[in-house]
């Protein structure tokens, strides 16, 4: 590996098991050299499996849920205590719809769900910004990376609030690089992933067929969790110093493909 983040020093949230793209994220970071901490929701440290990871890159957990303020505010006091200084990237890894979990369709949301939503999946890049940037956590060009999805743009009907949440997630993304660039030289960028096997991707009604599909409307195919990893790596290094408030897609080519051959043949009698 060529160590392009020796030296660095970041925070990966999301890893529940070992199909989170977080999770690949978290190994590729620490083969590329980089020092890391591992965070999760405390019901993720209950289910266990994030401890393997961390033993395997040596690596501390510190529990915190994203939505809630003082979990943060120990995360980021945490993180610079123990790598004896400011952090140099942070992935956001996160996402929840209780609406999409239960079943509820999207013309008749809960919206006490709905706000669950938004928050666990798009305002916590937000509360963990505006933490970072009130504790003066990161360094200077710094990089954050929050995953998206494509519903943000096009209309998926099954991803249902998730959509909105993601809508959400890129606008923040947006909003506080403008600032954060402005006042630290900190960017962030959201990455808009191909559908990927993950617990979260699963719970998404009609995922297997809907994986097949965009795999076949992608001429690269549908990039897996691993080539996320590699992108995420990418954006964290000094490479990409000067790429900030994008959404970037991730996804084999789908995003700009309108049909192609495979899924013309289904439809040819
Ligand atoms: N899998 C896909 O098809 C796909 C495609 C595009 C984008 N994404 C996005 O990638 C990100 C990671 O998802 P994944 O597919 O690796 O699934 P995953 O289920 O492995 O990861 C989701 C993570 O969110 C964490 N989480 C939930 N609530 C939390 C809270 N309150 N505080 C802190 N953490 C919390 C979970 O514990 C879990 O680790 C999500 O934002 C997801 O929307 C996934």
């Amino acid at each position: 590996m060529s160590q392009i983040l020796k030296g660095k020093k970041g925070i990966i949230s999301g890893a529940l098991n070992n199909m989170s793209i977080a999770w690949k994220v978290a190994e590729r970071a620490a083969e590329e050299g980089a020092e890391i901490v591992l965070t999760n929701a405390p019901i993720a440290m209950r289910m266990g499996e994030i401890n393997g990871l961390a033993e395997k890159i040596n690596a501390p957990i510190i529990p915190a849920d994203a939505t809630n303020e003082a979990d943060l505010e120990n995360l980021f006091d945490k993180s610079v205590e123990h790598f004896g200084g400011k952090v140099d990237f942070v992935l956001h890894s996160i996402g929840m719809s209780p609406n999409v979990r239960k079943g509820k369709h999207y013309t008749d949301l809960n919206y006490e769900w709905y706000k669950q939503s938004m928050d666990v999946s798009a305002v916590s890049l937000h509360k963990m910004l505006a933490m970072a940037y009130k504790k003066d956590a990161l360094n200077e060009w710094g990089s954050v990376v929050a995953l998206s999805y494509i519903a943000a743009q096009r209309t998926f009907p099954d991803y249902s609030d998730m959509a909105d949440a993601k809508a959400l997630l890129e606008s923040i993304a947006r909003s506080f690089g403008y600032h954060y660039g402005a006042a630290k030289k900190v960017r962030i960028n959201t990455i808009s992933q191909s559908p990927t096997v993950t617990t979260a991707g699963s719970g998404v009604k009609g995922f297997d067929g809907f994986i097949s599909f965009a795999d076949e409307m992608s001429p690269l195919g549908n990039a897996d969790a691993l080539a996320c990893a590699d992108y995420c790596i990418a954006l964290f290094s000094d490479l990409t110093r000067m790429v900030t408030m994008q959404n970037l897609f991730h996804d084999g080519g789908f995003s700009s493909t309108g049909v192609t051959p495979q899924v013309i043949d289904r439809f040819t009698k």
